[in-house]
């Protein structure tokens, strides 16, 4: 038996967030059909788009299209370039994560019994448990309804209830609504509870389009995964609330592929093997059935299909590094050295550009720097630095100085075996801000204007290393790098998307993006690293010196199926040129 739920737990998601940044800044832009496209080079043809208003979905356009496609089905769409980054030659995805924090500063100062989970970009989960049980407390379960069979229609102007019917042609939303008031939430506390966290939704989300003028969507149910479902129920600009009782009836109809976590190869495997489509047909499979077939997930397989979702939510916020990555895919390999010097300096400046704008916004300075690349035949390497100051120029010294020793190639030109991706990280944060003249070292040897960030942290300095100084990539190492990473609640291990992996997303763009996605691509990456990791490791012939006493590791051999990097759908996301 599964146990009841005891949770209220809520989710917000920006309506078409990157369209609604533009149409902000461009504010002649709002009701028009807008669509967002990644830049593919500083002069040349426009990639894929990655963001749509709803008047440009109604016309037809999709998500990944190229821009002829887009306009063939919408002759007055507006396409908006997301910008170059200023000192590497990539797409400069800032302005949306400004706009994020500025959604993420309301989200997170709004009520501080929520508990708060950054999803993605423009997706938090909240815990609204202890919240909604003292706001019935505080005003009493008859006087609360006293309250709502009067005010129902102002108090919910966007709210649905997920019963299934919400769906049919025949719906009527206000009917629907005020029927579940008069009848079950009078009734039944765990109705009840539900539609006070609806309150709290319809408010945060009055609160969020006030302050930013950005619309989004919500969804309140007993799990993390229901909320998510039921968000993009009336997207956009609504809100669907819906009590645990009526779970079977909305996932009776749900495709699989809808479902947080199934949206990706693993729940196409699993409709594959058994001929299904939907989450009804998969509820009807038995326990033993899903574990012949899924060991691993079969419990977790189980309980979603009837509903059920154990996972918490958990305090996310700050992103646990700050990351610049470049891809040079194929004949654009760097196998000069001027080249590579080139883009690091390109790199450090747009590192530190980010870094102090991550220090003014969260009062804290990053200690520690990664420099990772990949070789055009995938193989990662990555070494953990320390950073000196937020410089560009020292940290130019320092990935230089590491990376030099590395070159294979015997002239004083040339670089062997060539870059395909090449990445700098700081993570390690300590709080407080290291001013203008100091250098890091010396200011942490001063105990630094250090707050409690520092005592969650690690050790400062890691000594990840082989006896040469660097190591094949290795995800189980690098979990705490990154708090943003988000697995499936099956997968245990693989807990970074700060370097760049074989696929070659770019970590940073892949860090924004929504949960499903990334989880998805990650699911890749580890069948890449799979193979990475059972290619013997063998560091680039160099002379570095071993520093110190380097620890030994041995390193973990991942058990994981090798296949060939599949062909997917979200690929075409990704489209660049
Ligand atoms: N995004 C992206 N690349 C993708 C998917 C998403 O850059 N492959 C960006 C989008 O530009 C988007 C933001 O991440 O604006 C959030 O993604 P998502 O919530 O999936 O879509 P929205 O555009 O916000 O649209 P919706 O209203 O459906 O949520
Ligand atoms: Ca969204
Ligand atoms: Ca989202």
């Amino acid at each position: 038996m599964l146990k009841p739920p005891t949770r209220i737990i809520g989710l917000i998601d920006m309506d078409c967030f990157y369209a609604q940044v533009e149409q902000r800044e461009k504010p002649e832009l709002w009701g028009k059909p807008v669509a967002v496209v990644q830049p593919s080079g500083p002069r040349g043809a426009l990639g894929g788009v990655i963001a749509l208003s709803y008047e440009a979905r109604r016309a037809g356009v999709k998500r990944g299209m190229m821009v002829p496609q887009v306009k063939a089905c919408c002759s007055e769409v507006n396409i908006c370039v997301v910008p170059f980054g200023e000192h590497a030659d990539k797409p400069d995805i800032n302005k949306y994560r400004l706009a994020s924090a500025e959604v993420f500063e309301i989200i997170n100062t709004f009520d501080e019994r929520i508990v708060v989970e950054k999803a993605s970009v423009d997706e938090a989960f909240l815990d609204l448990t202890q919240l909604v049980e003292e706001m019935i407390a505080t005003e009493g379960r008859d006087e609360a309804l006293r309250r709502y069979a009067s005010e129902w229609k102002t108090i919910f102007p966007t709210s649905h209830l997920a019963e299934g019917a919400d769906k049919n042609d025949s719906y009527n939303r206000e009917e629907s609504f005020e029927r579940w008031i008069t009848g079950h939430c009078a009734t039944d506390f765990r109705h009840l509870s539900i539609l006070v966290a609806g309150e709290v939704i319809e408010q945060l989300r009055a609160a969020i389009l006030s302050k930013t003028q950005f619309y989004c969507s919500g969804g309140v149910a007993t799990n993390k995964m229901m909320a998510k479902l039921v968000c993009g129920r009336h997207k956009p600009r609504q809100q669907t609330l819906m009590p645990h009782e009526y779970a079977s009836n909305i996932l009776d109809k749900t495709s699989i592929q809808d479902v947080r976590f199934l949206g990706g190869k693993f729940g196409q495997s699993v409709c594959n093997r058994f001929g299904i489509e939907t989450m009804g047909q998969l509820a009807a499979i038995n326990l033993s059935k899903l574990e012949e077939s899924f060991p691993a997930q079969a419990r977790w397989l189980y309980e979603v299909a009837r509903g059920h979702d154990e996972e918490v939510v958990k305090t996310r916020n700050l992103l646990g590094s700050v990351t610049v990555s470049k891809q040079f895919p194929g004949k654009r390999a760097l196998a000069k050295i001027d080249d590579i010097q080139f883009w690091i300096t390109g790199l450090s400046k747009e590192l530190c550009k980010r870094l102090h704008e991550d220090q003014n916004a969260n009062k804290r300075t990053a200690t520690s720097l990664i420099l990772s690349f990949c070789t055009t035949n995938w193989k990662q390497y990555s070494k953990t630095l320390s950073m000196v100051s937020y410089n560009p120029d020292d940290i130019y010294e320092i990935a230089w100085g590491a990376l030099k020793l590395l070159n294979k190639a015997t002239d004083k030109k040339n670089w062997e075996p060539p870059l395909g991706v090449l990445t700098l990280s700081s993570s390690r944060f300590v709080g407080g801000v290291l001013s203008g003249t100091r250098t890091l070292k010396n200011w942490m040897k001063e105990g630094g204007e250090t707050s409690n960030i520092e005592k969650k942290l690690p050790a400062i300095v890691s000594s990840r290393v082989d006896d040469q100084g660097w190591e094949v990539f290795n995800p189980d190492d690098l979990e705490d790098v990154n708090t943003e990473a988000v697995n499936a609640p099956w997968e245990t291990g693989l807990g970074s998307s700060v370097l760049p992996n074989a696929l070659g997303y770019d970590p940073a763009f892949l860090n924004e993006l929504p949960e499903d996605i990334r989880a998805e691509l990650l699911h890749e990456q580890r069948l890449n690293e799979a193979k990475v990791l059972q290619v013997k490791h063998k560091p680039i012939d160099a002379k570095v010196e071993a520093k110190g006493n380097p620890k030994q590791r041995q390193k973990k051999k991942a058990d994981l199926p090798v296949d060939e990097p599949p062909k997917k759908k979200i690929k075409d996301f990704f489209k660049k040129d």
